[in-house]
């Protein structure tokens, strides 16, 4: 049942493109645009929508921080993200005209599942994104969009990530569909883009090796920090959860201008830190700093392990590591920057000799809250 790998949890990174491909699969039309008939909400509905709370936890709540990113680019509609466990103690300001979307790979997630009760009896509508059909979380929603990674097995979360991921994108451009804040062109460059994504990420998995290795010299690190901006950032805090899962060790991420305004205090010498860089094109300004980032840290002593794009030459002189992934748009670069650190954490707990399928004080759903 592992299919020749010796856990669950490498099988499942293994099956990433084709998770990918699924989630995309079906909603694509022979012209290009998104068919969500499935949510079962109507345009009209999703015209009216003037704000939009993320609530996840976890890896899920990672998903939705990117998910901010792209949403507010394509719809110009006001997003949060919030921690589930959160949400309903604080009084949010919910109504009807609020669309609620309830990222869950379970969908038995109590913390989430009291978010979206919460958000019902306020009269918001609630949108879940799920792995599994038919759980409660999509069952006391309004709407509901599945991923289709297949049954998870392994207790982290790494291919329901990514068509976590790929969920969020397509809500955000079938809303931008909906209601006009993008050019059908714009909108079918981006899902060509997306339906290329697949490809990519085998192309990560296919260079995987040195990541291995990497994680393998560093497994009497005392601790390992990680550095992003845009959506690199939530990539970090993702890179940094697994680490912290599977390998019991203490990692911690930072967006990347933060640094000087405290954790750069933090660095010393042999320090592992992982950067994340954004692509050069786009948000080329984002670049240039993380860039200057890198250098600071070095100078600091940290053993600098970079993620950039390939054909990035220009952070090469600062990095110790260096690993390269396929060039990809900026907002859908955590679907192929996520990749190695998934496997960074996987095969640096394996090196200190844990078990990545169970992982010790976690449960693969958590039911209480
Ligand atoms: C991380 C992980 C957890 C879950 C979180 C939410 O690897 O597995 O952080 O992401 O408990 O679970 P779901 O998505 O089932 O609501």
């Amino acid at each position: 049942e592992k299919g020749g790998y010796d856990y669950f949890m490498l099988k499942e990174i293994a099956e990433q493109p084709r998770a990918v491909a699924d989630t995309l699969l079906g909603r694509i039309d022979a012209n290009g645009r998104l068919t969500l008939d499935e949510i079962r909400l109507s345009d009209d509905e999703l015209r009216e929508i003037d704000k939009i709370i993320i609530v996840a936890c976890g890896t899920a709540y990672h998903a939705g921080l990117v998910a901010k990113y792209a949403i507010e680019h394509w719809t110009r509609i006001p997003c949060e993200v919030e921690l589930a466990s959160e949400f309903r103690y604080r009084d949010p300001i919910l109504d009807r005209d609020t669309l609620v979307i309830a990222i869950s790979q379970s969908g038995e997630t109590m913390d989430t599942l009291m978010a979206v009760r919460h958000a019902r009896e306020q009269r918001s509508r609630v949108l879940a994104i799920c792995n599994v059909n038919g759980s409660t979380i999509p069952r006391e929603s309004d709407a509901v969009l599945y991923t289709h990674a297949g049954p998870e097995v392994g207790v982290a979360a790494t291919k329901t990530f990514l068509t976590q991921l790929v969920a969020c994108y397509l809500v955000g451009l079938y809303l931008a569909q909906v209601r006009g804040t993008m050019f059908g062109d714009e909108i079918r460059a981006i899902i060509a883009q997306l339906a290329d994504m697949p490809d990519k990420v085998e192309k990560v998995l296919d260079t995987i090796e040195p990541v291995r290795e990497l994680a393998r010299s560093l497994a009497d690190a005392k601790a390992v920090l990680f550095l992003g901006r845009h959506v690199g950032y939530p990539v970090a805090l993702e890179g940094a959860l697994k680490l912290k899962e599977l390998a019991y060790m203490h990692a911690e991420a930072f967006a990347a201008g933060e640094l000087k305004h405290g954790p750069i205090a933090l660095i010393e010498q042999d320090l592992p830190v992982v950067v994340v860089v954004p692509p050069r094109r786009g948000r080329s300004v984002l670049h240039d700093k993380i860039l200057s980032n890198i250098q600071e840290i070095r100078a600091r002593g940290a053993k600098t392990i970079v993620i950039t794009e390939e054909g990035d030459e220009t952070v090469a002189p600062y990095a110790d590591t260096l690993i390269y992934v396929p060039a990809a748009p900026t907002l859908l670069q955590p679907l192929v920057a996520t990749v190695p650190l998934q496997v960074f954490a996987c095969e640096l707990a394996l090196a200190r000799g844990h078990d990545v399928d169970r992982p010790r004080n976690l449960a693969k759903s958590v039911t209480v809250e």
